[in-house]
């Protein structure tokens, strides 16, 4: 129970300390750059992400990595579009 409080905890400052930064934070110079910066810190390999996604066309995949996204935690939510192409282009298959 303890530890479940802790992890919840932690993403609460996780992502509030995104929304606080907002605005200043510098634009990602590519998509595996957005990726860096907005998972990358708790995800510091795409691997297991890229096995997550479903195989279906870009579109629905498009729709899937987004749809996740919304309900996950990100470093940086104005980089969420770069960081859906990013995944989108490297679990093409
Ligand atoms: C605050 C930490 C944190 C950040 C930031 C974060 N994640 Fe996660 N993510 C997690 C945790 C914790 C899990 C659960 C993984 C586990 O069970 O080990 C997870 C699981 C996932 C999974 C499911 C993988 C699986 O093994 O089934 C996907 C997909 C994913 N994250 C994508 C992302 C993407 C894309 C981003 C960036 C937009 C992101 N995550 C940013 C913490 C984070």
């Amino acid at each position: 129970m303890l530890k479940l409080l802790c992890a919840t905890t932690a993403l609460a400052i996780c992502v509030c300390a995104s929304a606080a930064g907002g605005q200043t934070l510098p634009p990602a110079s590519s998509p595996a750059d957005a990726y860096a910066r907005g998972c990358a810190s708790c995800h510091a390999s795409e691997q297991r992400i890229l096995r997550a996604i479903p195989s279906l066309d870009d579109e629905k995949r498009a729709a899937w990595i987004r749809q996740f996204m919304a309900g996950h935690p990100c470093e940086r939510d104005d980089l969420k579009p770069q960081i859906e192409q990013y995944l989108l282009e490297k679990s093409r298959r």
